[in-house]
């Protein structure tokens, strides 16, 4: 459709003045308007934009009605709360809520009976969405998606505690920006699309930026070297996304990432942890033209760790040694039992099934919570539309002692020419209290409608 779009642009415009390359511009509001996206992803304008912003993840709960709210999320230091009743439901949803009310809450942080949100609702970021793409947001939950009766869960936040929602406006004059985003004359049209939904719609921030005492994020955009630069995020490290070169993606290339961003795996590794839902619900829905505007974003962004670190070459020492049954090296023998039947004796996984260790960013980020978390827990299954569906990783929670994960663990992060700290027992035995025995098997790519 849009390719017709084009030749008929070029038709008129070679009656006018010949048609060459620069007879079709791009329109300026490009980067600010998903309404185009949204049509070659073939959803409506505001769906799309509901997609970006991942809605569902936070306002469902698996066994519930889509935007019923409900999912229990902490408040550092405070307490927790549960996410709203999102459907236009008039009683217990936000089906009195006028665009300028709406409008306020995303960008503001402010409800229609004016009590000031905690930041767990990313409004920060989404204050940089343009006014087209809320409009049609708000039109979506209006028209499209099921009104829910329910009404909201009491946060667990005692009273006096709860009061630091009053100081939250002096918290948003402190810390945020609250105009929509603005495109950079200076970069191309891909580079500012990408910049928009990452900083935007996207959220990435509310993960992979590090938060600083006030649990503000350190950078809002790319003028900051913290923004995107990894964080931890219940027991999951969201690892850097800037160009670092073993621990980010400086060896990825822009296909890479709109490979895994459309699909949840490429060559280097599969998405796991609280990334799962990232992909199942928002970035698989993504046009190509978006994946692509995303990756364009993201590798423009400098190193910041690792600004003269050495390149992660492949070394076979260890596979020769589980190869010829040498199991010397502390968690080698397990790695050879439990692991290499999916990840390899070579560390090089069964691309797309099974992801690589060897060279895999995550294996080499100084943060090694994410591998104890998964090594303990597992991970849900990615699920994309574009496929293949990738097989889920198995929990050792019972079957591997704390000392046991942590050598297994300090294995892959010194083996195959890594070079990544080792991981202490004390570490593991500290996640293992703090995330929840029961697994939660559910695979879930949450329904929208
Ligand atoms: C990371 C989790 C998260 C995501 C993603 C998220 N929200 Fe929220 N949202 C929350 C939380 C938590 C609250 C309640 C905050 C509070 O009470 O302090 C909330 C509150 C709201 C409110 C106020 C509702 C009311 O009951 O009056 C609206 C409106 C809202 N969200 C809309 C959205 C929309 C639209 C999106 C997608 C573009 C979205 N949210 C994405 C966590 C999230
Ligand atoms: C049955 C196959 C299987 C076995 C056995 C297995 N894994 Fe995995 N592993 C996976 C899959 C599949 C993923 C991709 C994440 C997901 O979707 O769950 C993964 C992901 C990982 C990752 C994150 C890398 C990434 O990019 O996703 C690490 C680290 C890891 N496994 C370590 C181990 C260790 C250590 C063991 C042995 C104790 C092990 N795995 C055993 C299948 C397996
Ligand atoms: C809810 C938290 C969360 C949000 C929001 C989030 N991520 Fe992630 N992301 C993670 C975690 C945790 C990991 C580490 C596990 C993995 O590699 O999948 C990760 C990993 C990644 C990776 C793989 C990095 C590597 O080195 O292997 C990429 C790329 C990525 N995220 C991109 C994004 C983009 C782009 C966005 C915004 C659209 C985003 N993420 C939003 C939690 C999040």
């Amino acid at each position: 459709m849009e390719y017709r779009k084009l030749l008929a642009a070029c038709f008129v415009s070679v009656i006018a003045t010949g048609c060459d390359s620069g007879a079709v511009t791009t329109e300026s509001t490009f980067a600010t308007d998903s309404a185009a996206q949204a049509a070659a992803a073939g959803i409506s304008h505001g769906e799309y934009v509901a997609r970006l912003g991942n809605c569902v993840a936070c306002h469902s709960i698996p066994e519930g009605e889509p935007f019923a709210g409900g999912l229990k999320m902490a408040v550092p230091m405070l307490g927790n709360l549960y996410t709203t009743n999102i459907t236009p439901d008039p009683a217990t949803g936000i089906g009195n809520y006028s665009f300028d009310e709406f409008d306020s809450a995303m960008r503001f942080g402010v409800t229609k009976d004016g009590h000031r949100m905690y930041p767990a609702m990313p409004y920060p970021s989404y204050a940089k969405m343009s006014e087209q793409d809320m409009h049609a947001l708000y039109d979506f939950f209006m028209n499209e998606v099921e009104p829910v009766n329910l009404a909201n869960q009491a946060s667990d936040i005692p009273g006096w505690k709860d009061n630091a929602r009053l100081v939250m406006g002096i918290w948003n004059f402190l810390n945020m920006d609250s105009d929509p985003f603005e495109a950079d004359p200076n970069q191309n049209d891909d580079w500012n699309r990408g910049a928009y939904l990452t900083q935007g719609p996207g959220h990435c921030g509310a993960c992979h930026t590090p938060r600083g005492l006030m649990m503000q994020e350190k950078g809002l955009d790319e003028s900051d070297s913290s923004f995107l630069s990894g964080a931890p995020l219940d027991h999951w490290n969201a690892s850097s996304l800037n160009g670092d070169i073993n621990s980010g993606l400086g060896r990825w290339s822009e296909d890479d990432l709109a490979e895994f961003l459309g699909t949840g795996h490429n060559r280097f590794g599969t998405a796991f942890g609280t990334m799962v839902e990232v992909v199942n619900n928002s970035t698989q829905y993504m046009s190509e033209t978006d994946l692509n505007a995303m990756a364009v974003y993201l590798k423009s962004l400098p190193p910041v760790a690792e600004v003269n670190a050495s390149v992660w070459g492949y070394d076979n020492t260890e596979t020769e040694a589980l190869l010829g049954l040498n199991f010397s090296e502390a968690g080698s023998q397990d790695y050879y039992e439990y692991c290499s039947n999916c990840h390899g004796t070579d560390g090089m996984g069964y691309y797309p099934y099974q992801p690589p260790l060897a060279g895999n960013p995550v294996i080499m980020d100084a943060d090694p919570s994410s591998l104890i978390n998964l090594t303990l827990n597992g991970s849900l299954r990615v699920i994309s539309a574009q496929g293949p569906d990738v097989n889920d990783m198995p929990y050792f929670r019972q079957l591997l002692s704390d000392e046991e994960i942590a050598d297994v663990i300090t294995y892959i992060r010194s083996s195959w020419g890594h070079d990544a700290s080792a991981v202490s027992t004390a570490q593991v035995s500290e996640i293992r209290e703090a995330t929840d025995p029961t697994r939660n098997d559910d695979i879930y790519v949450l329904r929208m409608k």
